[in-house]
């Protein structure tokens, strides 16, 4: 054994009163926590969990350690938060409140206890799971990809109230604290450590003895900058503003309360959620009682549910094969390497594959900051004109251009030379499977993986069974999506999929509107209201007007009339974001706008309602297997307004089409 390695000794009494936590204490009698809920494979605080925990602490106390170490027993992460489940289960809000009381009493009294105290994080650590850290008086992060620190609550219409709102910033300072409250986003264990967010960043192999040296110096903690000092303190109304406003770029306070309420309860009460007065914006109850907070929970458990398709099958790649490496394949090819696979990526030339490896340079540079993780990533991606990658691929995804006798051919070629058990895809948006298999000799090995432009931002990925798919071929290509990353829908084979099939009629109706004289700024600005993080004019511009014109006559048929603006603008060579103009022009990126029309509660109707038509029509024909689906499929792939719960739901709750 390692000479510094703690000797335990179980702490039966403890061990035999709780379910959830085991004690042991070393010889230098620091008491060692672990936290691993019965029953589950991620640890989160259930109202069980947390009586625990309180009582816990309580006996600790009266042992009187030397100190304290709380760990987790999961080889899945730290701590993923509250248990989402009973906050859903909630019946009324004051049984939502009475879950925040639990946490922020229990946390309180774990802040309080007179020893020194260490949260050793490896793995997640999020919501609730990052507060109780908070709570100790010492952080110690182990540095590996999947140490991540997290305050999601924001998402989830809720605000941190188990005391992350008034411990996060005293810790990191109101700048830091407000980004990772207002934006949910994650923080790995070296971001953790420049924030001021844990004090030591340390590898597995010394975790444990990083903890225990920590415990037993209990060095004093750390004073803020000055700086940070002000903005929490003379300058708190300016630094709450400030942020108030960019908050308020992104979300409306009608549609989401949340973010303002996280800054309210900073600035005015100091984190302490049950300190507002009822009716104030930053009220837990009002919070709580918000049809918001209902909504994003239930998109929440979407998500989730997304989630188990991709476990339906223990398929895991090791190696994946792109043919075609333009638009998407490209980027398909790089979400694949970044994500830890070998990628062969093949194209009719080098000269065809260049662009796509320097795209690909340029986005693993911007999304994987350590330099050796992200030379890795670029190792794992080849070119390969050739197509010599076929052979050893366990995942073969075609993203050729949309011709259906290039692919048969191309389709039958891959077939001979695969290897049995790969799963061959096709990232088609306009044909039939059955179409394009109809050379292969055995047409139940093609699935479609449909993904969405921009690969590496869009969430959702279509996944496509075809009649003759065999349906174990179709679990495996969900489990493949989860692989990346993304979360996989199961799809009907029928033109446009959920996706592009709902958004066919709604962009076709917003262009004829243009058509009638609206001003695409007033469309754009009507969406928006309705809670769409984009309108459909700039969502054409950005898809790429031809693309939305062959979409449209794939879907309407080749003699449906198309759109007078669109013809135009495609006759004038305006092909939307790409060539720097469509409906909009672009400086640098950015769409120059005009002034917007005034905006009517009939005009949002007029301009949603075939998009909730088209959602109908879609369940009604069995395109997704139900109605939570095809609003999962929509919030992830189109961004329908989160805090609406999903087009479908909207409608149940009496929202018009
Ligand atoms: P693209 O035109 O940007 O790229 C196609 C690439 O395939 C080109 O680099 C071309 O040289 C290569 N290619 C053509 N025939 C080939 C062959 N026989 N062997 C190897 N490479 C070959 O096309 P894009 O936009 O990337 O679309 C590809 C596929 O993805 C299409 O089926 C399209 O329907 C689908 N798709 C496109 C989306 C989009 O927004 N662009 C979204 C989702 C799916």
């Amino acid at each position: 054994m390692h000479p510094a390695e703690p000797v335990f000794q179980a702490d039966e009494g403890l061990n035999a009163k709780y379910r959830h936590f085991r004690v042991a204490t070393d010889r230098d009698g620091l008491a060692w926590v672990t936290m691993d809920r019965q029953g589950a494979s991620t640890n989160t605080f259930s109202r069980e969990v947390m009586e625990e925990l309180a009582s816990l602490v309580d006996d600790l106390v009266a042992r009187k350690p030397r100190g304290m170490i709380l760990r987790s027993g999961k080889d899945s992460g730290f701590i993923a938060g509250a248990d989402v489940e009973e906050f859903k289960a909630a019946a009324s809000v004051a049984d939502a409140l009475a879950i925040v009381r639990r946490g922020w009493d229990t946390f309180n009294k774990l802040a309080a206890v007179p020893f020194p105290t260490v949260a050793l994080v490896r793995g997640f650590a999020m919501g609730g799971g990052l507060e109780v850290t908070l709570a100790c008086r010492y952080r110690i992060a182990v540095d590996e990809p999947a140490t991540r620190f997290a305050l999601p609550e924001v998402m989830l219409g809720i605000l941190p109230g188990w005391g992350g709102v008034m411990r996060l910033p005293r810790l990191v300072g109101p700048s830091a604290a407000l980004d990772l409250m207002l934006t949910g986003k994650s923080v790995d264990a070296r971001k953790a450590k420049r924030i001021g967010l844990v004090d030591a960043a340390v590898p597995p192999r010394v975790m444990e003895n990083a903890a225990r040296m920590m415990a037993l110096e209990a060095p004093p903690q750390k004073k803020l900058p000055l700086k940070e000092r002000m903005m929490a303190g003379p300058l708190k109304a300016v630094v709450a503003n400030m942020a108030r406003k960019q908050v308020a770029k992104r979300a409306r306070p009608e549609h989401y309360p949340a973010p303002y309420a996280i800054i309210e309860l900073w600035q005015k009460y100091d984190g302490d959620p049950f300190a507002p007065p009822a009716g104030s914006p930053a009220s837990m109850a009002t919070l709580a009682a918000h049809p918001t907070t209902r909504n994003l929970i239930r998109v929440f458990a979407l998500q989730e549910r997304l989630k188990a398709l991709g476990k339906e099958s223990g398929f895991a790649a090791k190696h994946v094969h792109v043919i075609g490496a333009g638009v998407m394949g490209g980027d398909i090819a790089t979400v694949c390497a970044m994500r830890g696979l070998t990628v062969t990526l093949q194209d009719q030339s080098a000269e065809k594959l260049a662009p796509a490896m320097k795209r690909a340079h340029e986005l693993v540079r911007k999304r994987i900051k350590d330099k050796y993780r992200a030379r890795d990533a670029l190792d794992r991606l080849i070119p390969d004109v050739a197509g010599e990658g076929v052979r050893r691929a366990d995942v073969v995804i075609e993203a050729i251009f949309e011709n259906l006798e290039v692919k048969q051919d191309l389709f039958a070629a891959v077939e001979a030379r695969a290897k049995p058990g790969a799963i061959l895809a096709t990232n088609t948006s306009s044909l039939k499977l059955a179409d394009i298999a109809a050379r292969m000799k055995d047409p139940a090995r093609l699935v479609g993986i449909h993904f969405f432009n921009p690969v590496p931002q869009m969430m959702l990925v279509e996944v496509v069974k075809g009649e003759a798919t065999r349906p174990e071929l179709a679990r495996d290509a969900a489990a493949f999506v989860r692989q990346i990353d993304k979360l996989p829908l199961a799809v009907k084979d029928a033109p446009g999929f959920l996706v592009n099939r709902v958004l066919g009629p709604y962009l076709a109706n917003a262009f004829r509107m243009v058509d009638e004289g609206i001003a695409p700024e007033t469309l754009d600005r009507a969406a928006e209201q309705f809670g769409m993080p984009m309108g459909p004019i700039a969502l054409a511009d950005t898809v790429g007007l031809d693309i939305c014109a062959a979409a449209g006559k794939a879907l309407a048929g080749a003699d449906a009339k198309p759109p007078a603006c669109l013809v135009r603008l495609l006759e004038a060579g305006k092909l939307g974001k790409k060539s720097g103009e469509g409906f909009y022009r672009y400086e640098k990126g950015k769409p120059v706008k005009g002034q917007a029309g005034p905006v009517t509660e009939d005009l949002v109707r007029r301009l949603i309602a075939p998009y909730l038509a088209e959602a109908q029509k879609a369940v009604a024909e069995g395109i997704v297997a139900d109605a939570d689906l095809a609003d999962a499929g929509l919030i992830f792939g189109t961004g329908f307004a989160p805090f609406r719960g999903g087009p479908m739901h909207y409608l149940a709750e009496g929202g018009k089409a």
